[in-house]
């Protein structure tokens, strides 16, 4: 087994109050609580209200992974945020967080993987302590997806979330950490998941708006067929490279889009579904918050410990997928 390099110190979420349930999408939607529920795992999630940013969600999460990790924000080296969904597309979002946060020492910027980005982020961090960039860096997966989500399109709708998981990224003990790290991207298959307008190729526009391009446009099946054998890849990639079997494996946290992906996923790694962490049903899909938002759970339910040897395994636009296994 490798000698970990970075270890997550402290680890805090942060959600809107607003709750939306099934049964108020079947209010405004062709759909049915046994729909979403049978096909996705999904019964309610968090939306922003509106004027809720995403820079205190951000906030709210970071100061929570700092008082655990018994950090303050003038010890931050390093601001990564994740985010698909930020509060305006420059500066970026996890300069607003540094500004917000009173982080005066940190290099702070942004980093584009979407759904994979707090696995992403975290090799990122791992790579900078390696290499004596920063000691203390702070990797945030944020979203306000409600922004980008077509409410019109059920086919969409009610799939996704808003939220912001934090964590803290320290040098390692020598036994605690980062055990292994497997990223890969397809940038073929952007076009299955993805948001039309807005950017350089179809400029905002009033046609643009009026053909609601701005949203996330999604080909549902197939994204499900690739995050399948992506996420199936992804696990086998971080056991190997950790050295260990899937029996040593205490929880595997899997990114949060779909029930039935994170079964696949399971049965592929040979994992018992009791050794799952499933928090879809209650957060959606929060793209780079999901899995933090799933390991802050598990803390809470004893079922990550102290040691615990856990598997992430992430995948999302663009496509884009990775793993790790950590030692708590
Ligand atoms: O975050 C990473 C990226 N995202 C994902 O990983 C999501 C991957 N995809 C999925 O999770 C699933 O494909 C969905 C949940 C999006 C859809 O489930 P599905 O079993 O693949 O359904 P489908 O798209 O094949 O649609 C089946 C039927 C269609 O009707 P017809 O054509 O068979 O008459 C849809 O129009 O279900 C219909 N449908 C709905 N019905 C009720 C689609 N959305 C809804 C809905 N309520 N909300």
């Amino acid at each position: 087994m490798q000698r970990p390099v970075a270890q997550i110190d402290g680890l805090g979420i942060a959600v809107p109050d607003r709750v939306v349930t099934n049964a108020d999408f079947e209010k405004t939607l062709d759909t049915t609580d046994q729909w979403i529920v049978e096909r996705t795992g999904i019964r309610e999630r968090r939306i922003a209200a509106p004027g809720e940013m995403l820079t205190p969600l951000a906030v709210a999460a970071s100061e929570r992974a700092m008082a655990q990790a018994g950090v303050t924000a003038a010890d931050l080296d390093v601001i990564i945020v994740a985010t698909v969904s930020g509060d305006r597309r420059m500066p970026s979002q996890a300069c607003d967080l540094q500004a917000a946060l009173g982080a005066a020492n940190a290099a702070a910027f942004d980093l584009g993987a979407a759904c994979s980005g707090f696995v992403y982020g975290v090799s990122v961090a791992e790579g900078m302590i390696a290499t004596g960039q920063g000691r203390t860096i702070l990797v945030v997966g944020a979203e306000r997806l409600s922004t980008i989500t077509d409410f019109e399109d059920r086919s969409t709708a009610i799939l996704f979330g808003d939220g912001a998981g934090a964590a803290i990224l320290r040098p390692s003990d020598g036994r605690r950490g980062i055990l292994s790290m497997f990223l890969k991207s397809d940038g073929r298959l952007a076009p299955l998941l993805h948001i039309p307008g807005g950017g350089n190729l179809e400029p905002p526009s009033e046609q643009m708006i009026r053909d609601r391009r701005q949203f996330m446009k999604m080909a549902g099946r197939e994204v499900f067929k690739a995050a399948v054998l992506a996420m199936a890849e992804a696990t086998d990639e971080a056991i190997r490279r950790a050295g260990i079997s899937p029996d040593d494996i205490d929880l595997l946290v899997p990114h949060q889009a779909n029930v039935r992906i994170i079964e696949a996923t399971a049965k592929h790694a040979e994992i018992p579904m009791s050794k799952v962490m499933v928090s879809v049903d209650r957060y959606g899909n929060t793209s780079s918050a999901s899995i933090p938002l799933a390991i802050d759970q598990a803390v809470a339910e004893g079922r990550i410990r102290r040691d615990s040897l856990v598997l992430l395994v992430a995948f999302g636009a663009g496509f884009t997928w990775g793993s790790m296994v950590v030692r708590w």
